[in-house]
């Protein structure tokens, strides 16, 4: 069974701003993207959530350095790294076991990672979509009160052709999309050259075909991966790295660009 379009929204009073970051591609640096933005909106002094909804493949273990399945008998969940509070499905299964459910399955677990576990008093929750537009994008989509959505592309149009079907998806569903940010965007080598490596420019170009503000550009550095591997990411390991203030500059367009959204519940209800 799927979650119908008029099934009521989970009530979530202590989360101030629910924010999802989607693309329509794996790899493009989606969980990169939540983990950094997570952390650099916590950076300014905010109380920030950092869910993982990709429960087929998660992230955040890895990218913020915590190993091995959680005990919830002594350790409450979501977890607390960073000064993040953190929920991922790897905390509960271990990484070379394949959770293979079906979409209702996924749709229970998402829910309950948000109204079972105690976020406490939250200024953000960032949350980390899987690739596509399948079950786990519809449950969130159509039962948490999103605030809007951050949607990466990389340049190439291949990442772009996806990016397209997720802002689609997020505007059939009426979430708002805060707008698009171009990941890997350049490199800049050791002679201090820019090199476009997969081109250059799709997220502006896609940004200006739905009429939605461009977000910014994150290069490509090869710390970025090192960081992710080593459960330390770049703003936290290298805060003067130019992709970190990257990140620091996306969280500030973020909060501005939800300064001036239109409330999701102001907007007109949707029948699918
Ligand atoms: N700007 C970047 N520069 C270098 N490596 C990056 C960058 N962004 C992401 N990566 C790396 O690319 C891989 C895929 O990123 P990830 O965030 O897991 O993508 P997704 O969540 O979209 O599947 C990871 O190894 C990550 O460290
Ligand atoms: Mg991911």
């Amino acid at each position: 069974m799927q979650p119908q379009a008029t099934m009521p929204k989970l009530s979530l009073p202590n989360i101030r701003t629910i924010i999802a970051v989607a693309s329509g591609k794996g790899g493009v640096g989606k969980s990169t993207v939540s983990a950094n933005l997570a952390l650099a909106l916590a950076a300014s002094g905010n109380k920030v959530g950092l869910m993982d909804a990709d429960i087929y493949g998660p992230s955040m273990p890895t990218m913020m350095g915590i190993n091995g399945v959680i005990d919830q008998a002594t350790t409450p969940l979501p977890l607390e790294k960073h000064g993040l509070k953190i929920m991922s499905m790897g905390f509960l299964v271990p990484p070379t076991q394949a959770v293979i459910w079906r979409g209702p399955m996924v749709h229970r677990a998402l829910t309950q990672f948000l109204s079972d576990l105690d976020w406490g008093v939250l200024d953000y929750l960032v949350i980390d979509l899987p690739p596509g537009t399948g079950d786990a994008q519809l449950t969130l989509t159509q039962t948490v009160p999103l605030n809007g959505s951050v949607i990466v592309t990389t340049p190439q149009e291949v990442s772009m052709i996806d990016a397209r079907k997720g802002i689609e998806m997020f505007k059939q569903v009426r979430v708002p999309i805060l707008g698009i940010i171009e990941n890997m965007s350049y490199f800049i080598g050791d002679d201090g050259k820019r090199y476009e490596i997969f081109r250059h420019g799709g997220g502006t170009k896609l940004a200006q075909e739905y009429n939605v503000p461009f977000l910014g550009e994150i290069p490509i550095d090869p710390k970025v991966a090192e960081s992710g591997d080593e459960g330390l990411p770049i703003v936290l390991k290298h805060p003067e790295n130019p992709v970190s203030k990257a990140f620091m500059a996306l969280a500030k367009s973020v909060i501005s660009e939800l300064g001036t959204m239109v409330a999701p519940k102001e907007l007109p209800k949707l029948e699918l």
